[in-house]
């Protein structure tokens, strides 16, 4: 049997973090400057059910069967045989690899899932669609993060730029002109569920106070799709500055991406926010092209540890 291989990228998120855990939208876009991959090789000498496992960026090396049936390799690889309708898995060793920062905002745990999903299914003969491919990193990603919205599974599944409201099916946006941005690591990791969490302990001590935050934040999220969708670029700047005080209001913000946002917009960013859980990780930044560098050189001299470009097309990808 061939070597069969996949790919999933990173994501970012544009607006509306956290309060898309309450039911508020959010806005997502897909990163391909970052990936994860998946390689599959048959063992022919193997007996069925033999699978061998690797990740090299975690250090892991093992047979399928000695990993912890919680980890969360084995919940995609036995969710896909199931949605396959397998019922033994060919002897195989499988290889995972990423070039996306663990615990950074840039959804690598629900790429890798995303890319072993698709490369499983594709070595059983069956390839998951990407809508089954998303369910299967959302139950992985349940595991991990307690209450996710879905968000960062549809966006790296479909590898567009969605409008997602949590348990509706969600939005392809179509930007009306091309959309650069930069995306700076903190180079603090940050733990997705830690800062959920945190968040809902104090939702749950201030709901009024918190709910109130939600829904300025759904107010910008609305307004941000239509500043994507009619091409107003300065406008959607102005959005992000606002969506970065009101996650400083949650308590998700880091002094370092405080830093960051504020040496990009400085150097002339159109916007810039915190990007993800927070809590440490990735900031994003809306750079006309001519400011690019000039930016990439003032987060890099405030202390970035990467500096990702990105470019959202216009149209419907
Ligand atoms: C994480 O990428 C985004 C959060 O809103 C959590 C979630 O939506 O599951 C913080």
């Amino acid at each position: 049997m061939p070597a069969v291989t996949a790919h999933a990228p990173a994501k970012s998120i544009l607006f509306g973090e956290h309060a898309v855990v309450y039911g508020r939208p959010a806005i997502a876009i897909p990163v391909f400057e970052r990936q994860s991959t998946t390689y599959i090789l048959a063992n022919p000498r193997g007996q069925t059910g033999e699978v061998t496992i690797e990740a090299p960026n975690i250090g892991l090396n093992s047979s399928l069967g000695a990993l912890d049936p919680s980890h969360p390799f084995r919940i995609a690889i036995s969710r896909t045989q199931q949605a396959v309708g397998a019922a033994s898995i060919p002897a195989c060793h499988i290889r995972v690899v990423s070039t996306i920062p663990i615990a950074s905002g840039l959804g690598s745990g629900a790429s890798i899932a995303v890319s072993l999903a698709r490369a499983f299914s594709l070595f059983l003969g069956h390839p998951l669609k990407d809508e089954q491919v998303s369910a299967i990193a959302f139950e992985v990603d349940k595991v991990y993060h307690g209450t996710p919205s879905g968000i960062d599974n549809s966006v790296i599944a479909f590898g567009k730029p969605i409008y997602f409201i949590k348990d509706q099916p969600f939005t392809l946006l179509a930007p009306a002109s091309p959309l650069d941005f930069l995306i700076a690591d903190t180079g603090v990791r940050s733990s997705t569920r830690k800062m959920v969490l945190g968040l809902r302990e104090r939702w749950q001590q201030e709901h009024a106070k918190y709910d109130k935050f939600f829904e300025v934040i759904e107010s910008i999220v609305v307004q941000a799709r239509a500043s994507i969708e009619e091409g107003d670029p300065g406008n959607l700047g102005d959005l992000m500055n606002q969506n970065h005080f009101l996650l400083q209001d949650l308590g998700v913000s880091h002094p370092m991406l405080d830093q960051l946002t504020e040496t990009a917009v400085t150097a002339g960013a159109l916007g810039a926010k915190l990007s993800g859980a927070g809590g440490g990780g990735n900031m994003i930044a809306l750079v006309e092209p001519d400011r690019s560098d000039a930016v990439d050189a003032a987060l890099r001299a405030a202390g970035a540890v990467e500096v990702i470009h990105t470019r959202v097309k216009a149209g419907k990808g």
